[in-house]
């Protein structure tokens, strides 16, 4: 089966059960979802409805959700780790639960019309119960009434966790069986479905554990019974109405249905596995390197592609570093295996004709996702011989060896570790991060201290308001007119103040548009530059006039696509993304001819 018709059957199949199908959302969380910086899950975009919210589509929707789960890049290369994939999932928003999901999970994997899958393969986990939540007797209890129907007597394990006999349910505890996305949010108890992989070995026996680390079963699918939410002092309160959340992965599926024994093998790999190839002069199964090369290469261009279509772009903080650190680690072990000229956009033609049908705006952002491949592909070959060239006359590596790698030529942090694993160096992560971090505070405190703009403190909060600040008085001059000019700023941890000439009290509409303005360009993602130059460069370039007297000859100049060009001694943030979301909490008159704006970020 290939995976646009797996994806088709899973929606069909959910359709006929009274499903509305909604379409995947972006691989970039709503503003309001900090918890992670990318949707990892079916259910990420839809934890408002699980905790309540009406759902335009009803009380059951299905889905095929993108997912980028970024926790284990470092693992990835082995034969079963992705970042990007592909999740399968309906929902119940406090309609059908335990026994509907687990009659129609058993319905669409064994069905000859669906997957067609044989029950004799197929072993199930449960809830046991723990932390004062109950074990699932019900979910246990529907498990063996469909077995039953399907004409198998199964019984369940015991405490030892061991399968044999006609043993196919198996409680678990917590750590195995109870699911939520992070640390709070909408939460159950679950059952999983697992799938013998190589059922000519003979009976499958043994604990339970051990058999899924050997690969002979392979988890397929979760159902999730939420019941609670989990708050952040670490309470779960009860939902008022308990949902289904599944999720289903394509990859592993199509695995299962190809008879294969790892993800690579099958269409979701191959055609990409093909061109790498054909680009390399090399084979994937030439050794266990050019694999592990060839897994990542794929795999990390096609996380790549997904996220540039859904406005990431190569940065040094947050999602852009991720990205940019995915790029950075498929050029180099495209390098191991042979490629020195750029090639991650002719993967990711492959990544898009492979996808587009499904995920169109894939096709409908390819110039963007080609050029910024582009431009991150040669800034880093640009430095990546002479990086290599100076990590290899290395004997040992020290932190500040790893800041200077990464500052000089561009060596994500990770990679540097990666390098240094390979040539069997020590790396303390703690102290790597450390230097990373005091680097990161020393350039703070020493702009903030040559800043006098009312700016307190060289805190996280503090700079992002400060940032804010730029863009306040920008979008005031566009809003307002260019004779409008700041008069005084004071920012703390909680809130940004600012005050600024104009004759009346700001309008509804004014501020309206100010505060729009504002969180546009934050969403556009801009960074802030920041350029050293003489003063009088400086005085021809600000769109804000200052006072000359009070700075040096030469100064920092801060500036925002050509939103906002300021003299300013920062610091300031890298991406407005970061900012979040501005609001104008309040406008009042600070003097004569003078109005003052209290405004915050939020989440
Ligand atoms: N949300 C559940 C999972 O991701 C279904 O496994």
């Amino acid at each position: 089966m290939k995976a646009q018709e797996l994806r088709e059957k899973y929606l069909k199949f959910f359709e006929s059960k009274g499903h509305t199908i909604i379409p995947s959302a972006s691989l970039v969380p709503r503003e309001t979802d900090t918890s992670t910086l990318f949707t990892t899950a079916g259910m990420h975009p839809l934890v408002p409805y699980l905790l309540g919210e009406e759902h335009p589509g009803g009380k059951r929707v299905a889905s095929v959700q993108k997912c980028v789960r970024t926790g284990d890049i470092d693992d990835v290369g082995d034969n079963r780790h992705n970042t990007f994939f592909e999740m399968m999932g309906n929902w119940s928003f406090g309609d059908y639960f335990k026994k509907e999901a687990i009659v129609w999970s058993f319905e669409f994997l064994t069905g000859k019309e669906w997957l067609g899958l044989d029950p004799k393969r197929l072993y199930v986990t449960t809830f046991k119960g723990e932390n004062g939540i109950p074990r699932d007797e019900t979910a246990i209890e529907v498990w063996k009434s469909v077995f039953e129907k399907a004409g198998m007597d199964v019984a369940v394990a015991g405490e030892d966790e061991i399968i044999k006999d006609d043993i196919r349910i198996i409680p678990l505890g917590t750590e195995d069986n109870f699911w939520i996305a992070g640390a709070t949010g909408p939460c159950g108890g679950d059952t999983e479905m697992f799938y013998d992989m190589r059922p000519e070995e003979g009976n499958l026996e043994g604990k339970f554990g051990e058999l899924v680390d050997s690969f002979r079963i392979m988890e397929i699918w979760n159902n999730v019974f939420m019941e609670f939410n989990k708050t952040a002092d670490d309470q779960y309160e009860k939902l008022a109405k308990p949902n289904v959340d599944t999720g289903m992965g394509v990859e592993r599926t199509l695995t299962v249905l190809a008879g294969e024994y790892t993800v690579f093998e099958t269409e979701l790999f191959q055609p990409l596995f093909e061109k790498i190839a054909e680009v390399s002069g090399s084979g994937y199964q030439d050794s266990d390197e050019t694999k592990k090369a060839f897994r990542i290469v794929a795999d990390h261009i096609k996380a790549g592609v997904f996220m540039l279509a859904d406005g990431v772009t190569p940065l040094n903080v947050g999602r852009g570093y991720v990205l940019r650190r995915i790029i950075r680690r498929a050029v180099r072990y495209g390098k191991l295996l042979g490629i020195e000229k750029n090639f991650t956009q002719v993967i990711a033609v492959v990544v898009i004709e492979m996808y587009q049908d499904f995920y169109p705006e894939l096709e409908k952002n390819k110039t963007v996702i080609f050029s910024e491949l582009e431009k991150e592909e040669n800034k880093f070959r640009q430095t990546l011989e002479k990086g290599l060239k100076e990590f290899n006359k290395l004997s040992a590596i020290t932190a500040a060896e790893a800041f200077n790698l990464y500052q000089s030529y561009g060596f994500p942090l990770e990679m540097t570790e990666e390098l240094s694993k390979e040539k069997g160096f020590a790396v303390d992560k703690e102290e790597f991060a450390a230097e990373f971090k005091k680097h990161q505070n020393l350039s703070r405190t020493a702009s903030a201290g040559a800043f006098k703009g009312g700016l307190q403190a060289a805190g996280e909060m503090e700079t992002k308001y400060h940032t804010a600040t730029h863009l306040l008085l920008a979008a005031l001059r566009e809003i307002l007119g260019e004779e409008t000019y700041q008069k005084g700023s004071n920012i703390t941890a909680e809130r940004l103040r600012f005050d600024f000439n104009y004759p009346k009290k700001l309008s509804p509409e004014q501020l309206k548009q100010v505060e729009d303005l504002v969180n546009q360009k934050i969403q556009e993602g801009l960074t802030v530059e920041l350029k050293e130059m003489s003063k009088d460069e400086a005085l021809k370039l600000a769109k804000v006039s200052f006072d000359p007297a009070k700075y040096g000859d030469i100064v920092k100049v801060y500036s925002i696509g050509d939103f906002s060009i300021e003299l300013c001694g920062g610091p300031h943030v890298q991406n407005l993304i970061e900012l979040g979301h501005f609001k104008i909490k309040k406008e009042e008159a600070s003097s004569a001819g003078v109005r003052r704006i209290k405004a915050v970020l939020e989440k």
